[in-house]
């Protein structure tokens, strides 16, 4: 993993093992989130009082947040089986066909990044979503004939990091959609005192909020920044962990007092010297700094609009007087004529 790496809210491979490990195996483990997990609840506590399947379920929110760990406690709170598969991972119809005509009653089919479902594998889904039946055509031209099959009662949980690219008619087959928010500073202390704890580590309140306030409000990488600063705590100081350790183990990762990594940096600063702090368009953006759309408006924006850095107008991107004030950039009246021009 690079430096950089060190602060992407995805999973990479070597951390699958790590996750499970840290993973919050019920809901009053799960920490914060405490509206979703007040209405997960009702809607699990319903459905078993009535030996049912839960009603179709999404879990939207950006990477790290927590959602395959939702759909793992939701399958362990109703005692039923989890399979785990994801949208791109379901090539063709026949795959979808074998999973469904697998499943037993109250099953959960677990869809990550749901959003990038196949159209045809989709629409095989509403039936079975909707009706519980699967649609499989026989034969072909004039001949082919559509073979209904009945399937057990059974629970689609999907996760998506970007809701707005979904298909109305998928979005509709979902009884309950939640999604997951950053977490407050004191969610983060107590999700890094957590790990740090499952992990055998010892730390005090201060360290964890060190590392706490410096992970992006998203679980994942508190985890990951766990880790790194346990290492440097070894490597340096014989395994004494401090909240001073912890902050010059993440200074030397390049992760600032508010978790903005150099990428963060490279787009405020971009905005600010070459479009005089805005409006820019995420386009332009992108070109301007060879980052992708993509990654700018789904792991960066979110983030420095949730610290009040970052504004979204129907013109465009500005960085706001915070964010000067965070990279000690004096804000000139200039800029603000700028604004309300
Ligand atoms: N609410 C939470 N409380 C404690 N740990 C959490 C919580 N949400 C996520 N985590 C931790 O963060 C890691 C990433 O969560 P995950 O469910 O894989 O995120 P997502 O699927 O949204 O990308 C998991 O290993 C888990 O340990
Ligand atoms: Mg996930």
């Amino acid at each position: 993993m690079t430096i950089e790496s060190v602060t992407a809210p995805e999973e990479s491979s070597e951390e699958k093992g790590l996750e499970t490990t840290l993973r919050p195996q019920t809901l009053p483990d799960y920490i914060g989130q405490d509206n979703v997990k007040q209405n997960l609840r009702i809607l699990i506590t319903a459905a078993k009082q009535r030996s049912e399947a839960i009603e179709h379920v999404l879990l939207h929110g950006g990477p790290g947040l927590g959602k395959t760990t939702l759909a793992h406690i939701i399958a362990k709170e109703m005692g039923v089986n989890i399979i785990i598969t994801s949208g791109p991972a379901i090539e063709r119809t026949g795959d979808l066909a074998a999973i469904l005509s697998n499943m037993k009653a109250n099953d959960i089919l677990f869809i990550d990044e749901i959003h990038r479902l196949h159209k045809t594998v989709e629409e095989l889904l509403y039936p079975a979503m909707e009706d519980y039946a699967l649609d499989i055509v026989v034969g072909k031209g004039p001949a082919a004939r559509t073979l209904r099959i009945d399937l057990p009662h059974f629970t689609v949980i999907g996760a998506t990091t970007r809701v707005s690219l979904m298909a109305a008619p998928l979005l509709d087959r979902f009884g309950a959609h939640y999604k997951l928010d950053f977490y407050s500073d004191d969610d983060m202390i107590a999700i890094v005192l957590r790990s740090a704890r499952v992990l055998g580590i010892e730390m005090n309140t201060d360290t964890a909020r060190e590392i706490a306030v410096r992970s992006r409000k998203t679980p994942r990488i508190a985890n990951r920044l766990l880790k790194r600063v346990r290492d440097y705590a070894q490597v340096h100081h014989n395994g004494t962990l401090t909240a001073d350790v912890a902050c010059s183990a993440l200074d030397l990762l390049n992760v600032d007092s508010l978790g903005l990594n150099s990428v963060d940096h490279k787009l405020l600063h971009c905005m600010i010297e070459k479009f005089k702090g805005g409006p820019v368009g995420v386009g332009t953006l992108a070109a301007a700094t060879g980052e992708e759309v993509e990654t700018i408006e789904e792991i960066h924006e979110p983030f420095l609009m949730q610290l009040g850095f970052l504004m979204r107008t129907p013109r465009g991107r500005i960085v706001t007087q915070a964010a000067y004030q965070h990279l000690n950039i004096p804000y000139t009246s200039s800029q603000q004529r700028s604004l309300l021009e």
